[in-house]
């Protein structure tokens, strides 16, 4: 796992972070997650943050595809996957037991 911490230069504080988990190395794949500060919601930082990352997947890490997942209710994150070129692959449904009840997830991938 690769973990990426985001900073405004001139504020010197961070603003969001990002990782990346190689999940299969021999079949070259991973998955990344983000996340922003709210304060700094809506002003492109995980665009940016996200997209490093992917980035450095393909670039650095050779990887072959790379996933995301998110809750459905999320759209700020699901737009961001679609703006990255991530094309929906499916709902996991009640994939997670939290804070007392089932949660599902929206997975989106692209391929190199
Ligand atoms: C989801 C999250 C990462 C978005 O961060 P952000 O820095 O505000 O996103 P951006 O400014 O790069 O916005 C990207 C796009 O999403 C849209 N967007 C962002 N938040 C939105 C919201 N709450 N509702 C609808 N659209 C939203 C923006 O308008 C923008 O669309 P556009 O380019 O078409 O104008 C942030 O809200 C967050 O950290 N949430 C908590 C953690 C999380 O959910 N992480 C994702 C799970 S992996």
């Amino acid at each position: 796992m690769y973990f990426l911490a985001a900073a405004r230069k001139d504020a010197g504080e961070i603003v969001g972070e990002a990782v990346l988990k190689i999940i299969n190395p021999s079949e070259r794949q991973g998955e990344i997650g983000f996340g922003v500060a709210p304060k700094y919601w809506k002003q492109g930082y995980a665009t940016e943050i996200a997209g490093t990352v992917m980035d450095s997947a393909f670039q650095h890490f050779n990887l072959h595809r790379v996933a995301a997942q998110c809750s459905p209710d999320n759209k700020g994150s699901i737009r961001i996957m679609q703006k990255l070129g991530m094309a929906r692959e499916g709902l996991l449904r009640d994939i997670h037991f939290a804070r007392g009840k089932w949660w599902s997830t929206v997975i989106y991938g692209v391929l190199d």
